[in-house]
């Protein structure tokens, strides 16, 4: 694959600029695919393994994007050219469960001597583990972050025409980089960021650490992409970032999130808005009011609220207290009585009391929570709370989580049953996977509907009768069939 000297020439003639950069590298990599490809007589195919939050999610869509590019195809199986995988190190069990599958890799590189595999991702930005993979899983190949993933096509230009392994870890972000390709799965939902990192050093979490300071892109260029997406049939898109509400702080000229959904509001073409996360010490009156007045933002917020205890609450760094929790909820409720409150709870902090979890299954009752993700806590080196010693027994938090989940599911069920009986206006997503004469969709609260239709439907908004609910989904009919 070209000489030393070659190569040294390709690095020197790389533009230092970006993106112009890595556009550089995708036609040298292409160049390289292209022979490969006539060499072998085939694709040359790749597969992505992703991990964790919409994060993740959305930076594999654009290591998709520059794979495609490159000229590789994309393939469901493992048995791939290139294989990466996205991981997330939010809880201790999605570090096991990426190292109890990366031994499968050893095998298939094995009997494909072309096969290069890659970890980035959360865990990366870890150094512990990258030593891990160093020493224990030597067949992996090259290893990056989460601040450079829009430098995959130099890293794998190194890869592909050299052989020793790559390990490039950034501990910062640099500048956001802009226009580089980007692959949905779906042709009719996007989702978008509008701002990377996080500065709330919630004590548990480990976010802030492996994915740095909170950075806002700027209206003008997350405006930019909603519009193309519109041109491209995009329905519906979903802002991402670790804590929306306080979008726009840092920019140059700051800007409200409020803002920016006014303005995203009016983008022609875009039927829904969706956000994740909002953090409840950030979220504004005028959001409040821009919800309540908008036709596009959905009826949905997820709001988590982690602990209903004031001193658990303290001792996580929240800054809000139970009653300020429920006061918003109320608000919210008022502002916009269909709205559909989901959270996330994280059982057994460190110190937790049975007071405490008591206060937590009255918030879960008091604010009537339509789902929410219930966690054991899991201690995160390097966090603040991982110094704090517990020795509350395994088995009480276990029963501990059982009581929360089963207020959790009681409540959700009752919530879910509320708009039995009427109609509601369903994006169809796809063909429902247990009975494929059924479509599923979601309504704009995202409870999920069932419904006989024609699969030409999926992709478009169609007024739905929620016939019956059954827990967490409705069957409906479509409204004129
Ligand atoms: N930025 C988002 C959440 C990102 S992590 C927010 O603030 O809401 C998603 C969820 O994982 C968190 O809401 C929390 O409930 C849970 N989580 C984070 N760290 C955890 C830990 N160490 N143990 C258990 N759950 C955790
Ligand atoms: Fe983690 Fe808190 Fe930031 Fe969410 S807001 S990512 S829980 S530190
Ligand atoms: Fe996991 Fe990273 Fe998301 S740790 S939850 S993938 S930001």
């Amino acid at each position: 694959m070209g000489s030393q000297s070659e190569w040294k020439e390709v690095m020197n003639r790389a533009p230092e600029k970006e993106p112009d950069r890595q556009r550089y590298f995708m036609a040298r990599c292409r160049e390289i695919i292209e022979h490969r490809k006539q060499e072998l007589g085939r694709e040359l195919t790749f597969n992505d393994q992703t991990f964790g939050c919409q994060m993740n999610f959305k930076d594999s869509e654009k290591l998709n994007g520059i794979l495609e590019e490159i000229g590789y195809v994309r393939t469901d199986s493992e048995k791939a050219d290139f294989v990466y995988y996205n991981t997330c190190t939010v809880r201790e069990n999605a570090n096991i469960r990426v190292y109890g599958r990366l031994g499968t890799l050893k095998t298939y590189k094995k009997a494909n001597p072309e096969m290069i595999i890659a970890m980035c991702g959360c865990m990366m930005q870890e150094p512990e583990e990258v030593e891990k993979v160093r020493n224990t899983f030597r067949f992996v190949d090259v290893v990056f972050g989460t601040h450079n993933i829009y430098k995959l096509a130099e890293l794998l230009y190194r890869a592909l025409s050299g052989k020793s392994r790559i390990f490039d870890v950034w501990d910062k972000a640099e500048e956001i980089i802009e226009d580089l390709p980007s692959d949905r799965k779906i042709s009719f939902k996007a989702g978008v960021n509008i701002m990377f990192g996080c500065n709330n050093f919630c004590s548990y979490c480990i976010v802030p650490y492996v994915r740095g300071r909170e950075r806002s892109r700027k209206p003008e260029d997350i405006l930019e992409e909603v519009r193309k997406l519109a041109a491209e049939g995009v329905k519906e898109i979903m802002f991402l970032g670790q804590n929306v509400n306080s979008y726009g702080k840092t920019l140059k000229d700051p800007v409200t999130f409020a803002d920016l959904l006014r303005m995203a509001e009016q983008v022609e073409g875009i039927e829904r808005i969706r956000f994740m996360t909002s953090h409840p010490k950030d979220l504004s009156d005028e959001l409040i009011e821009v919800m309540a007045a908008s036709k596009k933002i959905c009826r949905h917020l997820h709001l988590p609220v982690q602990s209903g205890s004031d001193r658990i609450l303290k001792m996580m760094n929240r800054h809000y207290t139970k009653e300020q929790y429920l006061g918003l909820v109320e608000k919210l409720r008022k502002a916009v009585p269909d709205l559909s409150l989901t959270t996330d709870i994280i059982v057994g902090f460190p110190g937790e009391t049975e007071e405490d979890i008591e206060e937590t299954i009255d918030v879960v009752r008091k604010a009537r929570y339509d789902s929410a993700f219930t966690f054991i806590y899991s201690r995160r080196s390097g966090t603040p709370a991982a110094k704090i010693e517990d020795n509350t027994p395994d088995r009480v938090i276990h029963d501990r989580f059982d009581r929360v989940l089963a207020v959790v599911n009681e409540v959700a069920k009752e919530q879910n049953a509320a708009m039995q009986g009427k109609t509601g206006l369903v994006l169809a997503e796809g063909i429902d996977e247990k009975d494929p004469s059924m479509l599923t969709g979601r309504l704009s609260n995202n409870n999920v509907v069932h419904f006989k239709a024609d699969p030409s439907l999926i992709g478009q908004i169609v007024p739905v009768v929620l016939e019956e609910a059954r827990g967490f989904y409705y069957i409906g009919r479509l409204e004129d069939a």
